[in-house]
């Protein structure tokens, strides 16, 4: 999708479709119970006169309210040189924020190119002119920013509604949008925000990319194949990456991560990802560790028939991975940040480890295998040691790890789970930026009975009760004093229904966060650049 900027009064633009959000500035049916009236106060987020002459019997009409995600069209529009004029409601003016943004852009997407549209013009709301909201009261403090937050957030939302996941259909359509323009009337200056526009595309790309990987069935997306997309990726984007085979991982002594490879025909991959920009400080040195499950049976210990067609989504993890470092290759932050994706298979056969094997992580630890379907944890005990050996001072691993955690917190939020109270705080303040929901689990020592083994160091399952601290347990005991997050997303990496702003399948979480945090960090504590000690505090 070519994306272009343009301060063009937006009646005086030449378009197939202008769409301009819609806000309801009413505050009287909000939250106050008593207030039983349903008044409606939409404003359309423009000051073209002539745009809101060509809405008005719209407006009048009542039957725009600026509700979320309301969407009213207009063919040829009188005093517009727009062939259709689309009003899209935002909700609430005052809750308006860029993440309600990206879905509007999305929605708009989604709408138009369903309609074989090609092209369209987005008015940025004038809501955002001038008014960046840094009030330190302000709920929105984080969420809106000045017109540039609303660029990128216009052009994010945009390429995430373009992605369509059915692939192999054979009269797939090809129905997408070829072109976006956002409209900034008035707006002096473009430079800042012609670097906005850049940096929503390639954050709205790298979710994609990501939703690209999920998505393929496994006997399409081997750890060979995503190896080389992950290969090919680095090359066009410049990051150094190393891919290692299984001999690879046998030298290096990963006994856990092989114990699962061990079972399958395909090969493992171990894909190392590096963004080391020339003037960065040495440290913090962040390590992104991926689990790569190309397709997850559950080996000896296999699933149920039902459903498992779902496991080709296991390696969501190391996609997110892929897809982050393909931004942060693209936005080249100042900062030093290693990828990593443990890719396997882990499937059933005479080769595959069984219940009751033990096995010896690179870190020397002994595992006793329970459950060879807990194969998550095992690839990425050795990932997150091999992390820590190349210097990362600074962890988080993401994984469709732990059905338990679907259990726990459904399809809304991923569970994250921390060691480090600075750095957690750090990541959360990312969070409200991109607007992905997690929800903190904890890591208290007195879980870590749980995995206790009567012949090894630890088992690789806790059990039935609390199956995702437990999985985070078992990590914990890999990443030592590392400050480490860890973030499981097995029910928020695929979405059974579509969204009027983004197809079902692969949601691309949480390369926005990722991403967001990176950048956070290579700007360093209170805007210094990294301070001493990295993130957190600057200790
Ligand atoms: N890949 C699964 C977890 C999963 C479940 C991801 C649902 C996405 C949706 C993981 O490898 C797994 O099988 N975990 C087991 C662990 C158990 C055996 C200790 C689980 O959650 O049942
Ligand atoms: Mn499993
Ligand atoms: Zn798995």
């Amino acid at each position: 999708m070519k994306t272009t900027l343009s301060t063009a009064l937006p009646s005086q633009f030449e378009t197939e479709c202008l769409v301009v959000p819609v806000l309801d500035a009413a505050e009287n049916n909000n939250g106050d119970k008593s207030d039983k009236s349903d008044k409606h106060n939409p404003q359309i987020q423009t000051d073209d006169k002539a745009v809101l002459d060509a809405a008005a019997d719209l407006i009048a009409s009542g039957e725009v309210t600026g509700k979320m995600l309301e969407i009213a069209l207009l063919h040829k529009p009188a005093g517009l040189k727009a062939k259709r004029l689309v009003l899209i409601g935002g909700g609430k003016a005052k809750n308006f924020s860029s993440y309600e943004l990206r879905k509007l852009a999305g929605a708009a997407v989604r709408n138009l190119k369903a309609k074989d549209l090609k092209s369209f013009a987005f008015v940025a709301p004038s809501l955002w002119t001038g008014q960046a909201d840094t009030s330190s009261q302000s709920t929105l403090i984080f969420k809106r920013g000045g017109m540039e937050d609303a660029v990128k957030s216009i052009v994010e939302g945009a390429f995430v509604g373009n992605f369509d996941p059915d692939y192999y259909k054979s009269d797939r359509k090809e129905q997408k949008i070829d072109e976006l323009t956002v409209l900034v009337p008035g707006q002096a200056s473009t430079q800042s925000l012609q670097t906005a526009m850049d940096q929503g595309r390639i954050i709205g790309e790298a979710q994609n990319f990501t939703r690209d990987l999920v998505n393929e069935p496994g006997n399409r997306m081997t750890p060979t194949i995503l190896a080389d997309r992950a290969k090919k990726m680095c090359d066009e984007t410049g990051l150094k990456c190393e891919i290692y085979g299984g001999d690879k991982i046998k030298e290096l002594k990963m006994g856990a991560f092989w114990s699962v490879a061990q079972g399958s025909d395909e090969e493992p991959r171990l894909i190392v990802m590096r963004h080391e920009p020339a003037g960065a400080p040495e440290k913090p040195v962040l390590g992104l560790v991926g689990k790569g499950i190309t397709f997850d049976s559950g080996g000896i210990s296999i699933k149920p028939g039902e459903g498992m067609e779902k496991m080709k989504y296991d390696m969501a993890g190391g996609a997110a991975m892929i897809g982050a470092m393909r931004a942060i290759a693209q936005l080249k932050p100042n900062l030093r940040v290693i990828g990593i994706v443990c890719a396997s298979e882990n499937m059933p056969s005479g080769k595959a480890q069984k219940p009751g094997d033990v096995q010896i992580a690179m870190s020397g630890k002994s595992i006793e295998i329970i459950n060879t379907d807990a194969e998550g944890r095992l690839v990425l005990a050795d990932g997150l040691h091999y992390a820590r050996q190349l210097g990362c001072t600074h962890l988080i691993d993401v994984a469709t790890l732990t059905g338990a955690c679907v259990v726990a917190l459904g399809m809304v939020n991923a569970g994250i789970f921390a060691n480090d109270e600075d750095f957690y705080e750090r990541f959360s303040k990312s969070l409200q930026k991109s607007g992905e929901k997690m929800w903190r689990l904890p890591v208290d020592e007195e879980y870590r009975d749980m995995i206790k083994s009567n012949i090894a160091d630890i088992v690789n399952s806790g059990g039935r009760w609390g199956g995702a601290v437990t999985a985070a347990m078992f990590l914990k005991e890999f990443v030592g004093d590392t400050p480490w997050l860890h973030l499981d997303i097995a029910g928020v990496a695929w979405m059974e229904d579509n969204k009027p702003w983004i197809a079902k399948g692969p949601s691309g979480i949480p390369v926005r966060s990722l991403v967001e945090f990176v950048r956070d960090l290579a700007a360093g504590p209170d805007g210094t650049v990294n301070g001493s000690g990295g993130p957190g505090t600057g200790k």
